[in-house]
């Protein structure tokens, strides 16, 4: 059986679509996003053609870390809705064949968890070692740091119980426990309690402060992970976990579960993500082609996501000093665009300065590359940023239905919606849905030809010598057929010759704008390119190419 053509490792040419409930859809006027308004709202994303969808934190929540911080492992935020309203939404979410991932935020809890409430009320609080406790901590070391802006130290002390307690992120997110077998047992608990009511999976925080920062030290931090995994194998095939880890590939490797594919399902490729951007800076393919070059490949059934843009501050921590400066310069070159010292609190668009043809050949080689992509909501679109909102929350604005918002119909949105060339008037999604021309259009086109090339997601790829700086070339094998993607990184129009071996003669059948190209007797193909353009090509070969000639002389 041809594993391309079964839904057994779905996750391989999934695309998934990540959102926030809060800010996606308000379905009960009171400005805050909510399972209703999204409820109301799948048939577009399923319209869109994304497969899977992972909904940010919708748990109870003091909001100071925008739901990354939970309080209720069990239940829904209240301004969000209901568990009722979570069911219904999964039930739609499925009739449109949808599957949902939820984030796992296991790594910390809120300080106002009853959990951690419990217990810093004493040493001898049964909950006690549920936490992470030091009478004296090590010295910080400020590379670990993770919020450099607003925190000094990943230990807090705690007046009540004299003694300090580890913070991997803010102060007010206690690390969990997880050397304590009970507090594993209670996050395969929340796992069990979601797969239940319909989850296909998690996207896991934090996967390498998860296992590590822990007391006792786990004689093997990555069985944790296999564990994890098992479980949810055993409770429904085909459940995956999706790995926020955010290491250099040689360590990140061993997450997939070495050799085995055991442990993290898809790790996001945050190396390529990264490199890729310095690329898109250069208008040189070098960075890139380094990177899938230097690449793992994941073990059977495992795989990589791709994402460009998240939800987070599009952290360039892997970069060198120079190469960092040198994305900033290009594409966020103000101060209050920049974060962390690492990073952007920018959309995509908006650091293209909203060229249109270079957004969507940036699409383009995100849909291309081998791996899952993950879009971010209103990606589709070209959403802007609003650099007015606080730190990393300049990404996550209302998504915008219409020219009016369209985000909620009757109050103030959660968060302010961004004024200028990206406000709605300019950018929505009714707007878009009426013009052929538009980002919309060009993403449903790429996610359709994304789906119908599974060589792409799956096969063996070699990146091509292009013989121009600027071009990014690379062919997908699978199951004797062959995709070529290229894609012009720079802005002027060229042309490139490929050598595709073993195609000699075939015939290239553009799949996203119009056209065939001979390869010639030698194997060689000479490619126009269009200012930041891009093609994938089908090869067909030979012998069926006269019939298909015939049909078309007709
Ligand atoms: C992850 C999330 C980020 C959050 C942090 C703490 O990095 O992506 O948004 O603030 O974990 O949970």
């Amino acid at each position: 059986m041809r594993l391309t053509y079964t839904s057994d490792v779905w996750w391989k040419n999934a695309v998934v679509y990540c959102l926030d409930v809060e800010t996606f859809k308000d379905g009960n006027g009171d400005g805050v996003g909510d399972f209703r308004g999204l409820t109301q709202q799948i048939d577009y994303l399923a319209g869109l053609g994304v497969t899977c969808l992972w909904l940010m934190p919708f748990f109870p929540t003091p909001n100071k870390d925008d739901g990354y911080d939970i309080t209720d492992f069990y239940s829904i935020d209240p301004r969000l809705g209901t568990l009722g309203d979570f069911v219904e939404f999964m039930r739609t979410a499925h009739d449109r064949g949808l599957r949902v991932i939820a984030d796992l935020v296991v790594n910390h809890t809120s300080d106002r968890h009853p959990w951690f409430v419990e217990a810093r009320s004493g040493r001898d609080s049964p909950r006690r070692d549920w936490y992470v406790w030091s009478d004296v901590p090590e010295p910080d070391d400020p590379g670990q740091i993770v919020f450099p802006d607003k925190e000094t130290s990943v230990w807090e002390y705690d007046e009540g119980s004299g003694q300090y307690y580890l913070h991997s992120f803010y102060r007010h997110q206690p690390d969990l426990n997880v050397g304590n077998p009970e507090v594993r047992d209670e996050i395969t608990r929340i796992l069990g309690f979601w797969m239940e009511l319909g989850l296909s999976g998690f996207r896991v925080d934090a996967v390498p402060f998860l296992i590590e920062n822990v007391n006792p030290k786990l004689a093997d931090p990555h069985e944790f992970l296999a564990d994890l995994r098992a479980f949810m194998t055993r409770r429904k095939g085909g459940s995956i976990l999706l790995g926020e880890v955010n290491v250099p590939y040689k360590e990140l490797i061993s997450y997939f579960g070495d050799g085995l594919g055991d442990q993290i399902t898809m790790c996001f490729d945050f190396i390529g993500m990264q490199q890729a951007w310095l690329s898109l800076a250069r208008g040189e393919a070098a960075p890139l082609v380094k990177a899938l070059r230097e690449r793992p490949e994941p073990p059977k059934d495992c795989q990589w996501a791709m994402f460009l843009r998240n939800h987070d501050e599009l952290t360039l921590d892997k970069l060198t000093e120079d190469e960092r400066q040198e994305v900033f310069r290009a594409f966020g070159p103000e101060r209050d665009m920049q974060i962390f010292g690492r990073g952007l609190r920018r959309r995509l668009p908006t650091m293209f300065g909203g060229d249109l043809r270079r957004v969507k050949m940036a699409y383009s080689l995100l849909f291309s590359l081998p791996g899952t992509p993950v879009i971010f909501y209103g990606e589709e679109i070209g959403m802007g940023e609003n650099l007015a909102e606080e730190g990393r929350m300049a990404v996550r604005v209302p998504m915008q239905w219409s020219a009016d918002g369209g985000f909620s119909h009757s109050a103030e949105p959660v968060r302010e919606i961004p004024e200028g060339s990206f406000a709605p008037e300019r950018v929505n999604v009714a707007d878009q849905k009426r013009d052929n021309d538009s980002l919309l259009r060009w993403f449903q086109l790429l996610i359709e030809r994304y789906r119908e090339c599974p060589e792409l997601a799956w096969g063996e790829y070699t990146v091509l010598e292009a013989g121009h700086p600027a071009v990014f070339a690379h062919r997908c094998d699978a199951d004797g057929a062959t995709v070529v993607a290229v894609h012009n990184l720079g802005d002027t129009a060229l042309e490139v010759t490929l050598r595709l071996a073993g195609l000699a003669r075939h015939r290239l059948t553009d799949l996203l704008v119009d056209g065939t190209l001979e390869v010639s007797d030698e194997g060689e193909v000479r490619l126009p390119l269009d200012p930041h353009g891009c093609r994938w090509l089908r090869a067909s070969p030979p012998e069926i190419a006269p019939e298909d000639a015939s049909v078309k002389s007709h």
